[in-house]
């Protein structure tokens, strides 16, 4: 069992770190873990976000625990020098196309959601976000016109065969869940969802038991805090799935909290947080590492079918929750060693 352990820049080492331990804690026979360097760090270290050594200890691994990149001190590299270019290329190099971003309010944190009490609580719902296509990775570039103007652009496209396997992923998690699935697209407008969305009604008859709806973004946006109850499995393009689930993070009380898997087709997967670096509150024990932990647990159940032990992190995230261990995220006083400390205790 090769793991590798990529933790990146700002708080990704913080974070990361906790989730190590949290992962030695349990003691399992064969864990191998193999660090390296991506980010900002691997760039001013060896040139680039993404070095190739760092993408052959990947591939020589079963999966990967992932921090989190960006620096905003390489914000005026060229693009494909910047940090946040080697989490993308990970998952595109890796075929990584399924991203499960999971949200729901753990016991004790009803209160401490935006949300009222009784609309957050309803919350247990799964974000399928395609991560290999979409305006992430179309032609782009800025260009001078004509008339002298700058202009930006970015290429957004989808091809059928990419919109297909991300729909099989999302009806096969809502057959393992309540059986709902709602696609979320911006058919009214974009050709690009229009073809999403036909692919995804094609798909549907191999499904028969899951009912499908279809959201336009927007109304999915305003739907996610007006009734996120609602909600079973969103399956939804790269862009959209990004934003949503930054989004569904504070209906349920901390973008600290949301874990995410980003499989390839077999048992591969790199599993990080959904959020980012954080460089307001890097260096300062004060990020939440709970993100990171539940994201080492899914990569257990995942990639190294480990069920049961996934199962005990989680409940022991759930239960410093409910003892009242939190982060200033979530307007607690723990710091991350802390937090990473009460979850290794109660594993
Ligand atoms: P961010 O997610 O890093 O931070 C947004 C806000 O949430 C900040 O106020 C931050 O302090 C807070 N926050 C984030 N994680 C937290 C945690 N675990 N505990 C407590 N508070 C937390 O997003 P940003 O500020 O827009 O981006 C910062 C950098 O991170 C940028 O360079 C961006 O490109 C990068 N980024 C990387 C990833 C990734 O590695 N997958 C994801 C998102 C953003
Ligand atoms: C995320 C991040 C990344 C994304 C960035 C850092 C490239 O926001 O993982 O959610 O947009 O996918
Ligand atoms: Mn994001």
């Amino acid at each position: 069992m090769r793991i590798a352990v990529f933790a990146g820049d700002g708080i990704g080492p913080e974070v990361t770190e906790q989730a190590v331990r949290v992962l030695e804690k349990l003691d399992l026979p064969g864990l191998e873990l193999v660090e390296g360097d991506v980010g900002g760090a691997a760039y001013y270290k060896h040139g680039h976000p993404l070095p190739q050594q760092t993408l052959d200890i990947a591939r020589s691994c079963e999966a990967i625990l992932f921090g989190a990149v960006g620096d905003f001190s390489c914000d005026n590299l060229e693009r494909h020098l910047r940090p946040e270019q080697a989490i993308l290329g990970l998952r595109k190099e890796l075929g990584l196309f399924a991203n499960l971003r999971p949200a729901r309010v753990f016991p004790g944190l009803e209160d401490l959601t935006t949300l009222r009490r009784e609309v957050a609580q309803t919350i247990d719902l799964l974000i399928v976000r395609e991560l290999n296509g979409d305006v992430y990775f179309g032609e782009k570039g800025i260009r001078t016109l004509e008339d002298g103007r700058r202009q930006g652009w970015d290429m957004m496209s989808y091809a059928e065969d990419e919109v297909r396997r991300i729909a099989h992923s999302g009806f096969k998690a809502a057959m393992t869940r309540g059986k709902r699935l709602t696609s979320v697209d911006k058919a009214n407008v974009l050709e690009t969802s229009q073809l999403w969305r036909d692919v995804v009604i094609e798909v549907s008859a191999e499904y028969p038991e899951v009912e499908l709806s279809h959201m336009y973004v927007d109304n999915a946006a305003m739907q996610l805090v007006k009734n996120p109850g609602q909600f079973d499995v969103i399956v939804t393009g790269n862009l959209f799935g990004d934003i949503l689930s930054d989004q569904a993070s504070m209906c349920v009380g901390s973008i600290g909290l949301l874990a995410s898997a980003s499989l390839a087709e077999g048992s591969f997967g790199l599993y990080e947080p959904i959020h980012g670096s954080a460089p307001d509150i890097a260096g300062k024990n004060l990020a939440n590492p709970m993100a990171t932990i539940l994201s080492a647990a899914m990569l257990l159940r995942h990639s190294l079918g480990l069920e049961a032990e996934a199962a005990r992190i989680e409940a022991a995230v759930a239960k410093a929750l409910a003892d009242g261990i939190k982060g200033g995220d979530l307007g607690g006083s723990a710091g991350t060693r802390e937090i990473g400390d009460a979850v290794v205790e109660r594993l």
